[in-house]
């Protein structure tokens, strides 16, 4: 079965990860951008992917503008992020916040750490990371936003890739050439 990775980012770290993914399943991937309605009728399946910016995902407003197809989808969604993947309680307000209700019932959701250089940043992005880190209770995450931090593993994808794995033999149709299979005694 055909499915495509879509994801937005804005750094480096979601295409990354999109490119991890693209290669390990064999799909072809596309900025959010690329895509709308129309050619999404052809896919299945779509892995989305999303980073995270002061409490929004950067896919918000595209998921809005297409829950009506993806409502039809199996969606398999990636978070590039600097929220420990850990903590449910974060990581459920993200989803509650940015997530169409309607497509949430679809959605296999996975956290995946991110990367934060700080010399790569526009000085409004630099200027958030600052006063967050003001506002920050967390020592970590005072920390992380002062200095920056580094999560990329290729291997976090693994989960993900299992489950499309899992789900593509799922809706693989029987082999019509093999011989019928015995119901159980
Ligand atoms: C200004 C700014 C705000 C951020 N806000 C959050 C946030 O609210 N929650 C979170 O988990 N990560 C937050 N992050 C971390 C990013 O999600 C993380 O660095 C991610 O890897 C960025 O993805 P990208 O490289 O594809 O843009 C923030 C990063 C920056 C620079």
């Amino acid at each position: 079965v055909k499915g495509i990775v879509i994801f937005k980012g804005k750094h480096g770290s979601t295409k990354q990860y999109a490119d991890w993914i693209s290669s390990a399943l064999q799909l072809a991937q596309t900025p959010s951008d690329n895509i709308s309605g129309p050619n999404l009728a052809e896919y299945p399946f779509l892995v989305l992917g999303s980073a995270v910016y002061v409490g929004k995902l950067t896919l918000k407003e595209w998921l809005r503008a297409h829950v009506a197809e993806l409502q039809k989808k199996r969606i398999f969604f990636f978070l590039v992020c600097g929220t420990d993947p850990n903590d449910k309680e974060k990581v459920d307000q993200l989803i509650a916040k940015n997530i169409p209700r309607e497509i949430i019932p679809q959605c296999q959701i996975f956290v995946l750490p991110g990367r934060l250089l700080i010399e790569k940043l526009s000085w409004k992005e630099k200027l958030l990371l600052k006063m967050g880190a003001l506002l920050a209770k967390d020592p970590a995450q005072k920390q992380m936003m002062r200095q920056g931090y580094d999560g990329m593993r290729k291997d976090s994808i693994a989960p993900l890739v299992a489950s499309v794995l899992a789900f593509q033999s799922s809706q693989k149709t029987p082999d019509k050439s093999a011989p019928p299979r015995m119901s159980p005694a």
